[in-house]
Order: C-alpha cells, then structure tokens, then sequence
C-alpha cells in the first residue's frame, strides 16, 4: 500500500450523492464499490489515491448523518456493514486509502446513550450529556447559540432541565469531560481501525471541550444582521468551544490512533476569531506529528486576490514543518462549489493551484468535472440549516446534489428521482464529457503529475510572483524542478520565464501558453500553467 505521504489527493465522497445502486434516489455503498474503478485501475481512471467518506452511520437523518445514532454500524440507506467491509477490502485492492468521518462532539437524540441520559436525573449516563437547570425565570443556563440558529439549549420536560446541542436539538453534545464518555468514543476509533480503515476526519474538533463554568459569550461589536449574515457571528464564541481539556482529549485520540501503524486524523477547523494562523495550525499539527493534521481552509475565507492567497500561503508554509501534512481544501459539503463561488472558469485556476501545492490536498465529489451549485425550489429544501435561517444564503444543498456520471436519465446517478434536484449545469457537465477541455482532463493530468512526482508531495513552496494579477511558485528537490504561473486577471499577462522549460499542464490544453524565443511567455485570461525546468 501507497504511504500517505505517497497520497497524490485525497476525494471526498458524499455517500447520499454519489451512485445509487438499489435505486431509491439516495447514493449508497454499492454504488460506491460499483465506481471504484472511477478513482483508480484503468487507463480512465481518474487517478485517485485516497477516499474519504462522510458518515454512513444510522441515523434518523436530521443533519443528514452528522446526527449518529450508532457509531458502529451502516445506516440501511446506504447498505450494511459487510457492504463496507467489501468497500474497504476493494479500495484497498485498487491501492486507495479510505478514510472515515467521526463525529465526537454530538450524537443523535435516538442514540440509546441519549435515551438513557434523558430518561430520569440518576440515570448513570446522566453526566454523558451536558444537563443544567433553567435559571430563576425558566431561561436557558447561558447566551450560548447553536450554530445553526438559536439557543444551544433545548428544555426537555422529562426532567425538567435542559440540555446542550451546539448543533440542531436533534444533536445534544456529549460531555467530554466525563471518562467514561472518552472511553466510549475511544472504543469506536478502534472499532473502525480494527475493520482496517486508513483515518478519520475529525468533525467540529474545537467544540468537545468547554468552559467548565458555562460562563455567557460577549456580544460580537462587529455583527451586523444584513439578512445574509449568519446569526450564529453575534457572540464571541470564547467560552463554548477551545475549552481547556481540548489538547488532552484530542491527544487521547491520538494515542489510540497511533497503536495502528499509518493511520492518521485529519481536524476540520475553521479559522477562528481569536487564534492567529500559527496559533490554530500548530495546535493540530502538535497533538502527534506525521499523525495530526488540520485541514487549511484558508482558501475559503478569501477574495479573488492572488496577493492575499500568495501571503496566505508563505505564511501557512512558514508554520508547517518537516514531519507537517499541508492539507489545502477549497471546496467540502459544507461550502458552495468552486465553480459557483469563483464564477466559472476562474475555477480552473484553483484546480491547478490546490494540485500543484504542497502536501495531500482535498477534492470534493464533482469538482473534477466542475460541477456547479444546484438551485433548489424552496418546497424541495433538505438542509436544515436552510430550514432554520432561511434565505441567508446559508442553505449546503447546493453543494450536495447528485454527482453527474452521464446523459442518461438523473444523469446516470440513479434510475429514480434523486433525493435533491440535479444541478441546473447538468448538460454538458457530465463524467461523460471528457474533451481535451474539460475539467476532468484537467484534474486527471494534475493527479497524474502529483502521483508522478514526490517534490510536488513534499513540502518544499519559494514564491516567484505575488502580484494584483499573478501568483506564481516553484516546487522543487535536488533532482526536479516545477514552476506554476497563475494568472488571475482579465487580461493577458507577459512574463520571463527560465530558458529550457516545458509547459506539462496547462488550464487549456487546446491553447497553450506561447513562450517565444527570448523567453517571455504570455498567458491569456485567467490561463495557468506548469512548467517543468529540465
Ligand atoms: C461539520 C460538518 C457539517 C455538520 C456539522 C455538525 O461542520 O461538516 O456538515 O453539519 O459538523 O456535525
């Protein structure tokens, strides 16, 4: 098996989205296993060597999985466990890693352990939620908000206290603080590690720890409600997540991970508002390194700016170590598509940027073929978010509808109409459509180059240009040299390049850059390119 420092990208699958088998317009396992050879084992693979899956635990489905009511099983939708067991032992055939979603901080209100918390105040699963008593006037213990609207506290009768749910009610948090808890979830890393998978990406991983005294959030001075803005920014979330205990439990975590020889955990966290970029990304890279890692989301909070993405970038570099994974991530179930967000085309760019960075980078299902968001009738929403903060622009269905195989009927992802509409981009983007043009063309001779090629892996970055216009970079050891030129402008740039270089990927194939015989190369609008240095 391919290393995960060997790992030229790591693709993540949304299981209800990706291929339905069994034809009840959500995606499942079988479909998955069915499209294997979609990532790797023939000459039109795409050339993938690693998967992650969001959850397929049983749930009822509130937050679409992220709601688990068993940690150590397959929800029916998406098949059984030996369908996974079988998902596994292919992928790990085909020499692709496969990772899996854990969800630490909350279950599912129908999780029995839930069950049983809420069931009467002297039940010995009582402490494994967070319980407390109204205040005087019946009100919830603190200010704290979900973050997906509203109090972070829902009033259950059965006892008469509430409990915490920093997501929907549906979710009630779990209380790290309690061993026993720990213990529980150690259990489940080891569960799946013993079944063989590779990781986990860990969900929300600043949330499992809090202020042990509960104490009230400031007001944010700066939150305006504009209507587009979301409601969960009015507080400083200072005291619900980052608790004191984080460093700890994460390390626990940790530890149990490392008794498995190349297993690793990769930390969703987004930039928060009162670490610095170094403060964050050290922290995860800390609790164990080579095995702890964060996503960089970087990417997501910034302009169309290659000034500010290039200062992003040195900056990250800096921060990142020898034995450090950078893990660059533009695009996940939860954030509109690149397509939609950079408008088009511009998207190439990106593509090309987050496949010729250091370390694994992270695609999302469809980018490779550039899918765009999907525009959902609002009698059709699903996401609850949507649901509870309507017409925001916080809604993540757009993000989450079916993959586009081909021009068949739902176009090819199922033969029943899907859970969400198909985007409206349907035709002519389809996994069909491979023009020399086409994004897939593009993402396929990318992944190719970077599983080709350990210095693009490594974690060796010099900038060349950060400018108003271009961003450009060398990745290079002692025996190979690459140079990537990003325009990001409207308008055609001229640039010096080195003699005795070749162009090996370009963002249009069909129109190559043109280097004359002095060596000034012109790139078109929004046109990128590597050059090798022989
Ligand atoms: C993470 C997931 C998101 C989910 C939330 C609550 O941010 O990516 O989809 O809704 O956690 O589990």
């Amino acid at each position: 098996m391919k290393r995960w420092s060997q790992i030229n990208a790591l693709y993540q699958i949304y299981p209800r989205s990706f291929r339905d088998s069994n034809g009840d317009g959500v995606g499942d396992m079988r479909g998955i296993i069915e499209r294997l050879d979609y990532f790797k084992g023939s000459d039109d693979s795409l050339g993938v060597d690693a998967i992650w899956l969001s959850p397929f635990y049983p749930s009822p489905m509130a937050d679409f999985g992220y709601d688990v009511s068993d940690y150590c099983d397959v929800d029916p939708l998406f098949g059984t466990i030996d369908d996974f067991q079988e998902l596994l032992a292919k992928a790990h055939d085909l020499d692709i890693k496969v990772m899996i979603d854990f969800v630490p901080n909350h279950t599912s209100d129908e999780h029995s352990w839930f069950e049983e918390s809420r069931s009467s105040l002297g039940n010995p699963r009582r402490d494994w939620y967070v319980w407390r008593d109204p205040q005087p006037d019946g009100s919830p213990p603190n200010n704290w908000l979900s973050f997906f609207g509203g109090s972070a506290w829902e009033f259950d009768e059965i006892t008469g206290q509430y409990y915490l749910h920093s997501f929907l009610s549906k979710q009630p948090d779990l209380n790290w603080d309690n061993p026993e808890v720990r213990r529980a979830m150690g259990d489940v890393l080891r569960f799946w590690l013993d079944k063989g998978i590779d990781g986990f990406r860990v969900d929300v991983a600043r949330v499992i720890s809090k202020d042990p005294e509960l104490r009230d959030e400031p007001e944010n001075p700066n939150y305006h409600d504009d209507g587009r803005s979301n409601p969960h920014h009015r507080l400083i979330h200072q005291y619900s997540q980052y608790g004191p205990h984080l460093m700890q439990y994460w390390q626990e975590m940790a530890t149990i991970v490392a008794e498995y020889p190349e297993a690793i955990l990769l930390f969703e966290d987004y930039p928060g508002e009162h670490l610095s970029m170094e403060e964050q990304y050290r922290l995860f890279y800390d609790i164990n390194p080579g095995l702890s890692m964060p996503f960089n989301f970087q990417g997501l909070m910034r302009d169309w700016n290659p000034r500010s993405l290039g200062a992003m970038i040195n900056e990250f570099q800096g921060i990142v170590r020898d034995n450090d994974r950078a893990v660059y991530c533009f695009s996940n179930h939860d954030q509109p598509r690149i397509v939609s967000r950079y408008n088009g085309e511009r998207a190439r760019l990106i593509a090309m940027l987050l496949l010729t960075l250091p370390g694994m980078p992270v695609m999302y299902y469809g980018d490779e073929i550039g899918m765009t968001g999907g525009v959902i009738p609002s009698d059709q929403v699903q996401d609850p978010v949507e649901l509870r903060e309507p017409g925001r622009g916080l809604g993540r269905d757009p993000e989450r509808t079916p993959m586009q195989w081909n021009e068949h009927e739902h176009a090819g992802f199922s033969d029943h109409t899907p859970w969400l509409p198909l985007s409206p981009d349907v035709d002519p983007v389809t996994v069909q459509q491979q023009d020399d043009d086409s994004y897939w063309q593009l993402y396929h001779q990318l992944l190719r180059l970077r599983r080709d090629e350990a210095v693009l892996r490594g974690n060796d970055y010099e900038e060349i240009i950060c400018g108003d216009a271009m961003l450009a970079y060398r990745r290079s050891n002692n025996e190979k040299a690459f140079e990537i030129y990003l325009n990001f402008s409207a308008d055609m740039q001229t640039i010096g390049v080195a003699q005795g270089v070749q162009a090996i990927v370009e963002t249009w194939p069909s129109d190559k850059p043109r280097i004359d015989y002095t060596g000034l190369m012109t790139l078109g609008p929004y046109e990128g390119v590597v050059l090798e240095l022989l």
